[in-house]
């Protein structure tokens, strides 16, 4: 997508053929930084820290972890070692299990000495096909914001609301709950966005505001308690989020906080829909509240918050009294049965396992 005119992925090659270019997540709204990192190190720490975010992205900068350790030691052991190193870096999002396998699978098949050329090759090629994904996976979505729009009166918005970025920041480019939403934009719908903040990363009130200011999507930032108040009151046409990881019955793990807006749009009629390219189904699970590892980060997330001051500096500050310690688990899973729908990149699903397997026979575990 377009950041101050230039067009711009998430993640890309260097024209040295060996370093990787990546946003800097961790200073938007307020400062645009691309960082070059050079070693399997540097690619666990970016994840790790949350340079890079967001389940597709992860697994695409995994990948390309895997080229640069076999541009140094791309023995059996070399390999596995780095699955290790980059696996470890976040638990819940299944991408990145998806990327370091589909890249450990190729690869062991092969010569050492052709090891670091296949590699480059199969990273490059996982991030072209997540922006088909997400290409199809918004034309897919545009259909269901067409049939809402079809009931509106004639210039009336289409209210849409989301949590966390599932956004064209999450991916390598238009984002999977933010395609759809693009893509009407582009048709001509009025489009509305509800953003949830996100606590306590904030990334709907720094990421997603910030990409649908970029793209001239109108967009309120609400408080993360604000949407069953909106969705009580008629506000809200449709939630659209993305996920983490989405198991063989339709469980849905994603950012803390998900859970609550599912059962609040049950409550209200509203349909809930979840945007996913189907690396994000993990076959080998079928109870997401039972089964899937939830990644705890440091409460220091919750007791302090970073922003720009009246002086322009970015700053942390503290919110809570230093005794007060915190917790912050940093996902949740919304039941299959509280999901309307799942967009996917082959069309939408019911979250069920009959209609997941029927969408994708070959993948799926008899
Ligand atoms: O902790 P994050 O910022 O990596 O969490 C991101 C999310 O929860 C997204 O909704 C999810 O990864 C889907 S991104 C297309």
């Amino acid at each position: 997508m377009k950041v101050g005119g230039q067009h711009y992925h998430t993640i890309w090659l260097n024209e040295d053929g060996r370093s990787v270019d990546i946003i800097d997540q961790r200073w938007l709204p307020h400062e645009f930084r691309v960082v070059t990192l050079k070693t399997v190190d540097d690619f666990a720490r970016a994840i790790r820290e949350m340079w890079v975010r967001g389940a597709p992205l992860i697994g695409v900068t995994a990948a390309y972890g895997v080229a640069i350790a076999m541009t140094e030691d791309p023995s059996d052991a070399g390999l596995d070692q780095t699955w290790d190193v980059l696996h470890e870096t976040r638990p819940t999002a299944i991408n990145l299990r998806w990327a370091l396998d589909d890249m450990r699978t190729l690869l062991r098949s092969m010569p050492e000495a052709q090891r670091a050329e296949a590699a480059y090759k199969r990273a490059a090629a996982i991030a072209e096909e997540d922006v088909e994904l997400n290409r199809s996976i918004g034309r897919n979505g545009l259909e269901i914001i067409r049939e809402i729009a079809k009931r509106k009166k004639p210039g009336e918005r289409v209210n849409i609301l989301t949590h966390c970025n599932a956004g064209w920041l999450a991916t390598v480019d238009y984002g999977t709950a933010t395609a759809p939403i693009y893509l009407a934009t582009e048709e001509g719908i009025p489009i509305h966005v509800y953003v949830d903040e996100t606590r306590p990363r904030n990334q709907g009130a720094q990421l997603t505001a910030w990409e649908l200011d970029g793209h001239g999507v109108p967009h309120t930032l609400i408080v993360d308690n604000a949407g069953g108040h909106l969705m009580q009151h008629g506000d809200v046409d449709m939630v659209i989020v993305g996920t983490d990881r989405t198991t063989a019955n339709g469980d849905v793990c994603n950012k803390i906080g998900t859970y609550l807006k599912a059962l609040a749009a049950k409550d209200n009629n509203v349909p809930f829909y979840v945007a996913l390219p189907s690396p994000t189904i993990d076959w080998t699970v079928k109870d997401g509240v039972k089964e899937i590892p939830i990644e705890e980060r440091s409460g220091d997330e919750v007791t302090f918050v970073q922003g720009r001051g009246m002086d322009g500096a970015i700053m942390t500050v503290r919110l809570s009294p230093e005794g007060s310690p915190a917790a912050n688990p940093a996902f949740d899973v919304t039941p299959a049965r509280l999901i309307t729908g799942l967009i996917t990149e082959r069309g939408v699903s019911e979250a069920t396992p009959e209609a997941l397997r029927t969408m994708f026979p070959e993948r799926a575990l008899p």
